[in-house]
């Protein structure tokens, strides 16, 4: 029996994972809540309804849902699935963990201590509250420069700051532990810089068995050679070219299954996606941070290589069939190019007009920060669109992006023309 999907969101990622489900055979019908105009030519975007599990409970009861995604961290972490899972029947099917499996993502604390009790590879680290500000400012003075602060809660991206000096490490830790992010920074870890190459990895799972999904890189820094403040994300691509068999196979044994039999030993039941935010040292992968969700810009990229019907995938997680399940993925090359609005990540303008050139079917726009206008497609975000593109090499996938976003036209257009550049294409 097809299946009638619901996905939460409005992001670039929530219009690349309805793009894919939208291709999927056991389709029935697709809908996205709250979406945005790119996702609503692939789904029913229902207006009016609030993104609270009592709304939510009733949209999917009345619209039959099977199958329920969510693609933002805020609602998992506010325990979005453990009020869907107590008003619904266990037969449909929940993508996302609840607020205990979250935490992961929702507190570095938690997510550091857990990495030591199961002795998952991570920075070295000590965490701190504003009583304990002398022994930070201790701490400090015996480590090696930089030093990385992470505020502990969920800080819209902003929380890790890399102090290269001491001096600067005492004061921001400081200003940190003072409220600078609000109660995200009442605790915050400090933890040794490591040196290496990140990459993203993501894992399907229902606490048991896993599949991999093709792995990623993003580019989060809004200047080109990685320079300036951090982003949302600003590109990525897939496949990492340094992501070797070997490399694969050491991220399986030392660090997804610990994960998974530590979520276990700790009987926080989980199923949904987990995103490894790894670096990569000597060959040896180190985990920096935990997410509950799929990546974004990573999703823009890796839904365009895997081949495997989504909808299959999900409800063989929730049948708990992965065991065997082989995902398909492509041999090609993927690769994503925002475009933002001027001024991003800082102030920048909205409601300016934008026109979109005609595409080949190897590349697909993914909107982020769109809305109509009284009939026009204008800019509402500070990411506005992605574009990606899968060609048989990267260079060729991020050229084909690059052209085309130099076609997109906006007033304030920006974008990274170098995505990629650090991996020997
Ligand atoms: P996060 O918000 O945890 O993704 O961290 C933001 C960025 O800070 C990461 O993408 C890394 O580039 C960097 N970062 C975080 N932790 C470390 C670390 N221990 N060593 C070096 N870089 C780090
Ligand atoms: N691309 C990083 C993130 O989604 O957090």
């Amino acid at each position: 029996m097809n299946k009638n999907v619901l996905i939460l969101g409005s992001g670039g990622r929530e219009h690349a994972l309805a793009w894919k489900i939208s291709q999927s055979s056991l389709l029935s019908n697709l809908y996205c809540i709250p979406g945005n105009p790119g996702i609503a030519t692939l789904a029913s975007c229902p207006t009016g309804i609030s993104e609270d599990a009592e709304a939510l409970t009733r949209f999917i009861h009345d619209n039959k849902i099977d199958i329920f995604v969510c693609g933002p961290e805020a609602p998992l972490a506010e325990g979005l699935m453990d009020k869907l899972r107590q008003n619904l029947s266990d037969d449909v099917i929940l993508i996302g963990p609840g607020r205990q499996g979250a935490t992961l993502e929702s507190s570095k604390q938690f997510a550091k201590e857990f990495m030591m009790r199961y002795n998952i590879p991570t920075a070295a680290y000590k965490s701190f509250n504003s009583q304990s500000l002398n022994q930070a400012t201790e701490f400090i003075m015996t480590m090696n420069t930089p030093v990385v602060l992470k505020a502990d809660g969920l800080a819209a991206g902003k929380g890790v700051v890399i102090c290269n000096t001491r001096q600067e490490a005492v004061q921001e830790v400081t200003d940190m532990l003072n409220g600078k992010f609000g109660e995200a920074s009442k605790v915050v870890v400090v933890e040794e810089f490591l040196r290496g190459i990140e990459c993203s990895v993501f894992v399907l799972t229902n606490g048991e068995q896993y599949i991999v999904l093709p792995e990623a890189k993003d580019y989060k820094r809004v200047g080109e050679a990685d320079a300036g403040p951090n982003t949302g994300g600003m590109g990525s691509v897939s496949p990492v070219p340094f992501f070797t068999d070997t490399l694969r196979k050491r991220i399986c044994l030392n660090i997804i299954e610990p994960t998974l039999s530590g979520l276990k030993a700790e009987k926080i039941e989980y199923q949904g996606f987990i995103f490894f935010g790894l670096i990569i040292v000597n060959g040896d992968p180190y985990v920096i941070e935990y997410n509950c969700r799929l990546g974004d810009p990573e999703t823009e990229s890796i839904m365009l290589r895997i081949e495997s019907d989504f909808i299959e995938m999900m409800t063989a997680c929730h049948e708990g069939s992965l065991e065997n399940y082989k995902i398909k993925i492509s041999p090609q090359s993927a690769a994503t190019v925002f475009l933002v609005s001027g001024g991003y990540p800082g102030t920048f303008a909205k409601g300016k007009m934008i026109t979109l050139p005609s595409i080949n079917s190897n590349s697909v726009l993914f909107h982020a920060g769109t809305a109509f206008s009284e009939g026009n497609l204008v800019t509402s975000g500070g990411r506005v669109i992605a574009v990606s593109s899968l060609a048989e090499g990267l260079s060729d996938a991020i050229s084909t992006s690059n052209r085309l976003a130099d076609e997109i036209k906006f007033d304030g257009k920006y974008f990274r023309r170098d995505i990629g550049f650090d991996l020997q294409l």
